[in-house]
């Protein structure tokens, strides 16, 4: 079978198509014919040695995101079929509650293998049936992007109708949370550095739109349009330069949800005395357990929501797959379509 790996340490580049003998699903573990995978920013990193990815050994076959056919399954796998469509969770070693040391080393297309190849053996407990109305490309955008940002307003979140949410960008995570916001009732404000980006993001629900490119003060006009006294959950994706900003719109008692760095990793500006005498909550967000995977997962189906795909490329366009998140381009999730390969 076909599958994509680093063949060397560093960079899009160094993906190159390999043939390995197609795997044999053990006890309680099914064999998945992938339909299609989805890229996140974090894909980037990891492309670079970063993320504490184990690239460095060479061999890491790339994409956390990825959904497709059961073909097979092993001794003891009881609650899938041969023919049943799946999607992977992004922590295969999470089933449930507050994180683990343990179960932050289980995310594929990092600490284990990903899903860019033909087949994948997956443990059965790792895998959850796809929504019916979805594609496998929008199945394979649930795994990292839409848990992190159920996890961030429904999970940890707990947003309630009528909560003012501003979420950041219009890239995966973003207009997951503007959906999940919708999808409970809740009033959204999204930044984007693009008016075009905007009025797409309006048509999807959004209630407000902000360009951060020219209104540097993006923080104190989500806190306006928000009125009251400022916004109950900030989607926090850009980090050292956004931080600022956001601390300026959630109103106090507020949550500041931690996902992205997309601007840096580190923060010097911020004021301490703000956060502590407003009694904002500081929620750090890292995907989510896979009993979070499932519940997100019914919510889309009694929902009818579709994820919002940009672009699907085919398997031999990888390197080309990377090259257009780096770029930006891109409005919502960029899949690679796997079964034509
Ligand atoms: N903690 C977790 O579990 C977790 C899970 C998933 C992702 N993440 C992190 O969340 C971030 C977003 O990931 P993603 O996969 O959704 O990324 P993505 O799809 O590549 O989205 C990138 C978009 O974010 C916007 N953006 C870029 N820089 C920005 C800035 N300085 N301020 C505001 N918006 C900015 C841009 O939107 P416009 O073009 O509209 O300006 C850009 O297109 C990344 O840092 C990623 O590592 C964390």
């Amino acid at each position: 079978m076909r599958a994509m790996a680093f063949a060397e340490t560093t960079g899009f580049d160094a993906i190159a198509a390999i043939d390995r003998p197609t795997p044999e699903p053990g006890p309680g573990e099914a064999l998945v014919k992938m339909g299609a995978a989805s890229l996140n920013y974090r894909d980037l990193l990891i492309a670079k040695g970063g993320y504490r990815s184990r690239q460095k050994q060479q061999g890491l076959v790339p994409l956390s995101d990825g959904a497709g056919t059961v073909t097979k399954i092993g001794t003891n796998v009881h609650q899938f079929n041969e023919g049943d469509r799946v999607t992977a969770c992004f922590f295969q070693d999470w089933p449930a509650g507050t994180a683990t040391e343990h179960a932050m080393e289980s995310d594929t297309g990092r600490a284990v293998d990903g899903m860019l190849q033909e087949y994948c053996v997956i443990p059965a407990s790792g895998l959850v049936h796809t929504p019916d109305h979805l594609s496998d490309a929008e199945a394979a955008s649930l795994t990292c992007a839409g848990l992190t940002a159920w996890s961030a307003i429904v999970r940890l979140g707990q947003a309630q109708p009528g909560d003012a949410i501003l979420t950041q960008g219009t890239g995966g995570v973003s207009l997951f949370a503007l959906q999940f916001a919708k999808i409970l009732g809740a009033r959204v404000a999204i930044t984007s550095s693009s008016d075009a980006k905007l009025e797409r993001a309006k048509a999807l629900g959004a209630d407000h739109g902000i360009n951060y490119s020219t209104n540097e003060k993006w923080g104190q006009a989500a806190k306006d349009w928000a009125g009251g006294d400022g916004i109950d959950n900030v989607i926090e994706l850009g980090g050292t330069e956004t931080i600022k900003q956001s601390l300026i719109a959630v109103r106090p008692g507020g949550t500041l949800s931690l996902i992205g760095v997309l601007s840096g990793a580190t923060t010097g500006n911020v004021l301490l005395p703000f956060i502590i005498s407003r009694d904002v909550r500081l929620q750090g967000v890292t995907v989510g357990p896979m009993d979070a995977m499932a519940q997100m997962c019914k919510a889309i189906e009694a929902s009818k929501m579709h994820p919002v795909i940009d672009k699907v490329f085919p398997l031999n366009e990888t390197i080309n797959a990377y090259q257009y998140v780096a770029s930006g381009a891109h409005f919502g999730k960029v899949c690679i379509s796997i079964d034509d390969a």
